[in-house]
């Protein structure tokens, strides 16, 4: 089956984007404004290390409004982007509903968060991953998603997920993820 995409309607691009490139980490990401924001990502991936860069595209609401996480992002320039485990994912799954701009995710949802750095917003409580990012840049593509650079300054990791500290393995292979519409772990790690 070859398709041309071209030929798609977006949601069909999407379906077959999101099923295929796979797993995608879920990207938690935490922002400030009045309240703390809480919301899912999993168009998400690493860009680059040097500079220490991740993206994610951020979508609009319903009502064309930039969602939360990007306005609170360019408002405040920093956004701490957790990684949980697959134990999350039904935590995770409720953060998706678009609450008004001054209702917080975190205490609708009852969602715990852990304050390291005065700086940067709060990390998800038990989260095994945190990036303390600044806002870095916004790439114009012209669609209606808004893919947005942020730049890595500190970083969380849950010691049980570091297996050799000297040299920086780690095994995170329930990191939750994102599979077309569903949730996956990342799975078993193949050794060579
Ligand atoms: C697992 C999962 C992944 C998601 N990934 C994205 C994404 O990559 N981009 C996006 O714009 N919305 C994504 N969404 C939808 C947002 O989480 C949702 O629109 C949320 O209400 C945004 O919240 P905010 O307005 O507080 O930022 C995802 C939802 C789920 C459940």
């Amino acid at each position: 089956m070859i398709y041309d995409f071209n030929e798609l309607q977006s949601t069909d691009r999407y379906k077959l984007m999101s099923n295929t490139i796979i797993p995608r980490p879920i990207a938690w990401i935490v922002t400030e404004d009045e309240v703390v924001n809480v919301a899912p990502f999993s168009y998400f991936t690493g860009l680059s290390s040097n500079p220490a860069t991740i993206l994610v595209s951020i979508g609009h609401k319903k009502n064309g409004d930039k969602k939360d996480t990007l306005a609170n992002i360019l408002k405040t320039k920093k956004a701490t982007v957790c990684i949980v485990d697959d134990s999350f994912y039904k935590k995770v799954d409720i953060t998706k509903e678009e609450l008004p701009h001054n209702k917080s995710e975190a205490e609708e949802f009852e969602i715990e968060l852990q304050k390291e750095f005065s700086e940067y917003p709060a990390m998800i409580k038990k989260a095994r991953v945190a990036f303390f990012c600044d806002f870095f840049k916004i790439v114009e593509i012209g669609g209606k998603t808004i893919p947005t650079i942020l730049e890595i300054k500190k970083m969380y990791i849950d010691d049980k997920l570091i297996t050799d500290k000297e040299n920086i393995r780690i095994n995170f292979n329930d990191a939750l993820s994102r599979v077309g519409a569903s949730y996956a772990k990342i799975g078993e790690e193949l050794k060579i």
